[in-house]
């Protein structure tokens, strides 16, 4: 263990919203006198879903308690604070304005609460971390155009990359191509999720009509020998996330997941958590659990983090910096 936890860490997949910790929401729910219904957690206070639909329907309730920049920023200073804890020196969060919409809130407001937080983890743990916007897919082309419009009318410095998270099985992805088109010729980094509740097919048509780089899951392309090696010729990052497939069910056991076999086909593999605390999981664990359960070795998780710094939509300068981090990394731990 303890060659694990002075490995650096680095992590590209985590949907803020769904960072948060059930104990965090209950509280600020109160505090916003959100009223939750008890049927979103179980007697041991865990969140209740029983497959992806159940889990986005959970997952949208959850968020709804967000109200205020305080929200967003107690819910990232505590993610943020825990993967250091863990030995991550490097984050990119998802976030999703159409949540924060949802409930009236601005995507200035959300965002002034996201910033706060990663300028004060910096100041305590050392982290970096940046924002990628996110659309939802399964809410249509229209929303995402006026993600994409926002947030290149509103800039601001740690917001560096465009997504899409949701129902990828909701329509064509190159209905998203204006979207993703105005957000890329801004200048900024792009990742779709797809092969995620979708097959390889999914992640080829992902790869073929949008200006991705890098693609949330994409585990499913590995059911196409074809695919897993144009993944590799173009050098597209997999921004996978084990724990929240086994959790899902998209594989039985961990011997069907296809982590090792991606990582052996020359794909560029990166470990995520997805929605930490709805698939019990963490970056930690993420690292920990493909050493001793996918079996990969010590200098493979390396060159996994090596990956996520070359991946992430950094400024050089940036990178440069997290490069010579990772290289010196001394595990301090922070609690
Ligand atoms: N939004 C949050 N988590 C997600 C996931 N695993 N797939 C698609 N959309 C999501
Ligand atoms: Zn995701």
């Amino acid at each position: 263990m303890t060659t694990l936890t002075v490995l650096p860490k680095a992590e590209l997949h985590c949907h803020i919203e769904g960072a948060a910790a059930p104990d965090l929401v209950r509280r600020i729910a109160e505090r916003n006198g959100v009223a939750l219904p008890d049927s979103l957690f179980t007697a041991d206070g865990r969140y209740v879903w029983n497959d992806f639909q159940s889990f986005l329907a959970a997952y949208d309730l959850a968020s709804s308690v967000l109200r205020r920049p305080e929200d967003y920023r107690d819910i990232m200073y505590r993610y943020l604070a825990d993967c250091a804890a863990e030995g991550a020196i490097y984050v990119e969060v998802f976030s999703s304005p159409d949540h924060a919409a949802a409930v009236g809130m601005s995507y200035a407001d959300h965002l002034a609460g996201l910033i706060a937080a990663i300028d004060a983890a910096k100041a305590e743990f050392g982290i970096t971390g940046r924002i990628i916007v996110t659309c939802v897919r399964h809410l249509g082309p229209d929303r995402a155009l006026e993600v994409a419009r926002t947030m290149v009318s509103e800039p601001h410095p740690y917001v560096v990359g465009f997504g899409m998270g949701g129902d990828e099985r909701q329509y064509d992805v190159a209905d998203f191509l204006p979207a993703f088109r105005m957000a890329a010729d801004a200048g900024y980094g792009c990742t779709v999720h797809a092969g995620e509740v979708a097959g390889p097919d999914s992640v080829r048509e992902a790869i073929t009509r949008l200006p991705v780089t890098r693609i949330g899951h994409g585990v499913r392309a590995a059911e196409n020998p074809r695919l897993l090696d144009d993944l590799a010729k173009r050098g597209i990052v997999l921004e996978v996330c084990p724990g929240s497939n086994l959790a899902l069910g998209l594989y039985p056991n961990a011997e069907a997941h296809p982590l090792r076999r991606l990582v052996e086909a020359g794909c560029r593999v990166t470990l995520n958590s997805d929605d930490p605390p709805f698939f019990g999981t963490s970056i930690g664990k993420e690292y920990a659990d493909a050493a001793s359960v996918f079996g990969l070795e010590a200098e493979t998780l390396r060159r996994i983090t090596e990956t996520a710094l070359d991946a992430a939509f950094v400024d050089d300068e940036t990178r440069q910096e997290l490069r010579q981090r990772a290289a010196q990394f001394a595990y301090q731990p922070t609690s």
